[in-house]
């Protein structure tokens, strides 16, 4: 396995924001070794790739998979691959779902969308791309100790963004513009198009370990289906309440599309409260773990709280 770490991550760390930028800077440099450099033919695509992945984002599912890592005991250098995958998969999932034919949106991650600043064609590509090599950064020899665990691995993220998970709620949700669905309906669209893939950053990261404890792993996966809801109810009511200059995002888009929303269904006050339920269902599994699962609160609270 190609070293990725750029500085070790000292067991004794308490603050939530010093840890937090050590994982964001180890996965940066994960990715960067992991893209293909800008100058290899084809030059504009390996390009629009970098652009598309690098430099931005808050990392959201590569903390959850150090988080987990961290609580299962797995080497950090493991956790920097799995982190990349999910953040590849994640970064490609962006570029289409900007895309005119998807949210038609223009600015990303405070900088234009990708076909935005190079083309359809690239976009289309560049996602194509990321995300064949995120299933050939979680195929590499030596990243599990056990050959079956890491095929299961492959079969988590396949099935977390193909049409069972991430796609599927992609296709849910374009279905959906202009409708007026169910709270339950609106929840099975929010827990495939977002919550799949934040429940997988944080498995793959637990998988990552040597000694595979189940009831540390069924911990994990009971607060990682909670906490992946949670982000997309928060990111519905920041979509309705921040402003672009903080989002990096269009503000105000989903109102503007005519999307269903945690918002336009319950109300902001609900949607809020939903949020805060989300939070208490997603901590509580992992009472009995104490301060060993400090990293996953801490991450909990952020993406409950979080004003971007
Ligand atoms: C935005 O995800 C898209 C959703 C799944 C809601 P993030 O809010 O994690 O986007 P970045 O990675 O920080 O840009
Ligand atoms: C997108 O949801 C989810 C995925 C990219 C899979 P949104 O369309 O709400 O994401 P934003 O608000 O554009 O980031
Ligand atoms: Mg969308
Ligand atoms: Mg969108
Ligand atoms: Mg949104």
């Amino acid at each position: 396995m190609q070293p990725t770490s750029c500085k070790p991550i000292p067991q004794m760390m308490t603050d939530f924001q010093d840890w937090s930028l050590l994982v964001q800077q180890r996965v940066e440099t994960a990715l960067d070794r992991s893209l293909p450099p800008a100058d290899i033919a084809p030059q504009r695509l390996h390009h629009a790739m970098r652009y598309a992945a690098l430099g931005g984002g808050k990392r959201v599912r590569a903390l959850l998979a150090h988080a987990a890592a961290e609580l299962c005991g797995a080497n950090p250098d493991k956790a920097d691959v799995a982190a990349a995958a999910v953040e590849l998969i994640h970064a490609y999932s962006l570029v289409h779902d900007d895309m005119p034919c998807m949210d038609n949106d223009d600015l990303r991650r405070g900088k234009p969308s990708c076909h935005m600043q190079y083309d359809d064609a690239t976009a289309l590509l560049v996602g194509d791309a990321l995300q064949s090599l995120a299933f050939h950064l979680l195929a590499q020899p030596g990243l599990c100790n056990e050959a079956a665990r890491q095929l299961e691995m492959l079969q988590l993220l396949a099935v977390a963004s193909g049409s069972r998970g991430m796609a599927g709620g992609q296709a849910i949700d374009l279905a959906s513009v202009g409708q007026s669905l169910t709270q339950e309906e609106l929840e099975y669209m929010h827990i495939h198009k977002t919550g799949a893939l934040i429940r997988a950053a944080a498995l793959l990261g637990a998988y990552c370990a040597d000694t595979f404890e189940t009831a540390r792993v069924h911990a994990i996966a009971q607060y990682a289906q909670s906490i992946g809801l949670a982000f997309q109810v928060v990111d519905d009511i920041l979509d309705d309440q921040a402003d672009t200059a903080t989002l990096g995002k269009t503000a105000g888009k989903d109102a503007q599309s005519n999307k269903p929303t945690y918002v336009t269904i319950l109300g902001l006050e609900r949607a809020k409260l939903l949020a805060r339920e989300l939070l208490e269902n997603a901590i509580s599994p992992l009472a009995i773990y104490g301060t060993e699962a400090q990293r996953l609160n801490q991450l909990a609270y952020f993406i409950t709280q979080r004003s971007f």
